[in-house]
């Protein structure tokens, strides 16, 4: 019969019984706590001071910053984009850890908001900080947050715009989208340009989303508005010696093979032979495994041989004899992107040709970017491939002109896949934040004053903005709330940053993807309400090896 497994009556008594420092006792040696308060308040201190780092990169007039890393290296970033900072800097505070994760995740999701998101569950932490102060329990802001996040969400959805149906329209919101992205970065003086290459590139996915079709080269010189998009794929190698510059109609095979059986592998093996013609026999005998080799490679029937690994210098005379276009030492990247975008496959046993893939392009040919030579194949079979050769003073420019392109290619993905737009500039805030605060003035009890928090934490984000680019914001802020208010479903009132004043988002093209803006909306929430639930943080140490 099977025991029950409640323990009897009489042993929670003995359980009240114990001291209140057991918990101590009950951690292993070398383990901390921190409770209530206490622990409260380390979680907000953390948070808020990780939000605070990120919060003066905020917008299109917000600051740089320079990480340098401490390893032998000392390598030098210089960045806007809220992700870089925030994975490169070692945080010891789990709730620090939470806002460092949900930046993380909005990057991988769309790309672009990784700062807007971290800085609103500051400030949605900053006001539950202060409501805490005055007694009201976690548990009662966390219903009113979430009440709150539900109204701004649907006030967002209610709002956000939806161009697929024309092409024209549909195609000129995403260079605004893309635009407005570019606008805080490296590559805004180049904004126009940056735009609609990136919306040219994104386009030629035709809605697949597959970003691994774009790829981005960066060659030190010249300008950034030397940068420009490339029909095709680029291969940063040079064509072997004595081969064809150029092939039309080409078959590639993709392989990953070793082709160096002219070397005696294992170090220190010993080959004892009784004459000189012998030696010259070995040799001749791994020669003619390696013109097997080849010869099993040229069965495939391709005119173009593309290699991971090494080719050396006789394989390469064959290939050339052949008329065969080899290239050795592809990178990882180099290859899978190669067979991907003309539609091989990746070889490594050359035993039936029938069942090996090769991969199709209407033409390589060799091209000078700077002064380098590279392959182009053009007329690849994935119609899709396209290359952004960037240009750049240095490479810390390159680097993140890259970061700041991909932020727009990502956002621009997105919202192919889901068209709907909203302004930007700090409208979606303040609309969000009117129908908060109406919200909070419907709702009796103290959870509207947590809503009221929610509404101000909103309206912080272009406080942010204009602060950062040294313009008014109590002023600029409360005559954007002024003019939503009036007119809450024909406003399209926002910060313009150039002239200081409320301007026109619609006239100056600041559009943002609906997804990116409610994605950072939603997490920055989460993480709050995350945070607002500890009450204990307990630290435990490794446990000790024994002997
Ligand atoms: N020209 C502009 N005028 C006014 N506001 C702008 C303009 N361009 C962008 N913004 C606003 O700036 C904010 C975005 O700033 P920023 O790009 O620095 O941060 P992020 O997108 O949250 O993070 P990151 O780009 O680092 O991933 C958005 O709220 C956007 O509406
Ligand atoms: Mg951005």
């Amino acid at each position: 019969m099977c025991r029950p497994l409640k323990a009897p009556h009489n042993d929670v008594i003995a359980l009240s019984s114990v001291p209140s420092n057991f918990t101590q006792s009950v951690l292993g040696a070398g383990s901390t706590e921190e409770k209530g308060e206490n622990a409260r308040l380390s979680s907000f201190v953390g948070a808020m001071a990780i939000a605070d780092l990120v919060k003066t990169t905020l917008g299109p007039k917000g600051m740089d910053k320079i990480l340098q890393s401490m390893s032998r290296g000392r390598e030098v970033t210089v960045t806007n984009d809220g992700a870089t900072i925030l994975k490169s800097v070692h945080v010891d505070n789990p709730a620090a850890r939470v806002l460092v994760d949900i930046s993380k995740t909005q990057d991988d999701e769309v790309g672009d908001g990784t700062t807007s998101v971290v800085v609103l569950a500051g400030e949605l932490l900053r006001e539950a900080e202060a409501l805490v102060g005055q007694k009201i329990h976690p548990a009662i802001i966390i219903a009113g947050y979430r009440e709150a996040a539900e109204a701004a969400q649907r006030r967002l959805q209610a709002i956000s715009l939806d161009h697929s149906g024309d092409e024209v329209a549909f195609r000129a919101d995403l260079v605004n989208i893309a635009r407005t992205t570019l606008s805080s970065k490296i590559l805004t003086s180049d904004k126009d340009h940056f735009a609609e290459l990136a919306v040219d590139a994104v386009l030629r996915l035709r809605g697949s989303g597959n970003m691994d079709a774009i790829q981005v080269i960066k060659r030190v010189g010249g300008t950034l508005r030397e940068s420009y998009l490339d029909e095709g794929f680029i291969l940063e190698k040079a064509v072997g010696i004595g081969q064809p510059r150029r092939v039309e109609n080409a078959k590639i095979l993709v392989a990953n093979t070793p082709m160096d059986t002219d070397k005696i592998k294992i170090y220190g093996a010993r080959v004892r032979v009784d004459g000189i013609d012998k030696v010259a026999s070995i040799e001749a005998a791994e020669k003619d495994k390696m013109k097997q080799k080849v010869e099993a490679i040229l069965a495939h029937g391709a005119n173009c041989f593309t290699n991971r690994q090494l080719i050396y210098n006789y394989p390469e005379q064959l290939f050339a004899d052949a008329g065969v276009m080899a290239i050795e030492h592809l990178d990882f990247d180099g290859t899978e992107r190669l067979a991907l975008v003309t539609g091989g496959e990746i070889v490594s046993t050359f035993d039936d040709p029938t069942r090996v893939k090769l991969g199709e392009c209407k033409l390589i040919e060799e091209i000078m970017i700077g002064n380098e030579r590279m392959i182009h194949f053009s007329g690849c079979k994935l119609g899709e491939a396209c290359t952004i050769v960037l240009r750049g003073a240095s490479q810390h420019v390159l680097d993140e002109g890259e970061r700041s392109l991909h932020d727009a290619l990502c956002v621009l993905v997105q919202t192919v896949k889901d068209s709907r737009v909203v302004y930007g500039g700090g409208w979606t805030e303040t609309q969000m934040s009117l129908v908060v605060d109406d919200l909070a003035a419907k709702t009796p009890g103290k959870r509207s004053l947590a809503m009221e928090a929610f509404a101000r934490a909103l309206r912080a984000l272009p406080t942010i903005i204009c602060d950062n680019a040294g313009l008014d914001s109590a002023d600029i802020v409360s005559r954007l709330r002024a003019a939503h208010a009036a007119a809450p479903d024909a406003c399209r009132a926002g910060i313009d940053i150039e002239k200081g004043t409320v301007g026109d988002m619609q006239e100056l093209g600041i559009f943002e993807s609906y997804k990116a803006k409610n994605s950072a909306l939603m997490s920055a929430t989460e993480a709050t309400e995350m945070i607002l639930r500890v009450d204990d943080i307990i630290k435990a140490a490794p446990r000790q090896r024994q002997g």
